[in-house]
């Protein structure tokens, strides 16, 4: 079935260093939404961004994702911050289909 695989456990960037998250992701959708979600200490997870078009680049805050042909959605961000010590989540929907035509 259809699977994301983040394979890090805890990452430690230094400030002001590039973070980056690996997320990979297995579907038999031909257009796969992938997400990443941001979660604070004590908070609840806030979206992030959302990838919908493969090699089109998404941005928010600094953060940056490529929907990859190759399975991938990987996460970066220049010049982390303290306040960027988080959990990270990637997920995968492939049955969120807007405007979709009668099957
Ligand atoms: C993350 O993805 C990049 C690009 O695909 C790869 O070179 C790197 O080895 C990956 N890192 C881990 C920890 O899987």
């Amino acid at each position: 079935g259809d699977s994301v695989n983040q394979k890090e456990g805890p990452v430690t960037v230094s400030e002001g260093a590039l973070l980056t998250l690996n997320c990979t992701y297995q579907t038999a959708s031909l257009a796969p939404y992938l997400f990443w979600y941001i979660q604070h200490l004590n908070k609840a997870p806030q979206f992030l961004m959302k990838g919908l078009t493969a090699d089109k680049k998404v941005e928010h805050e600094g953060f940056q994702a490529t929907l990859k042909s190759d399975s991938s959605f990987h996460l970066q961000k220049w010049a982390v911050q303290t306040s960027d010590s988080a959990v990270y989540n990637c997920a995968l929907s492939d049955t969120v289909r807007e405007g979709c035509m009668g099957s």
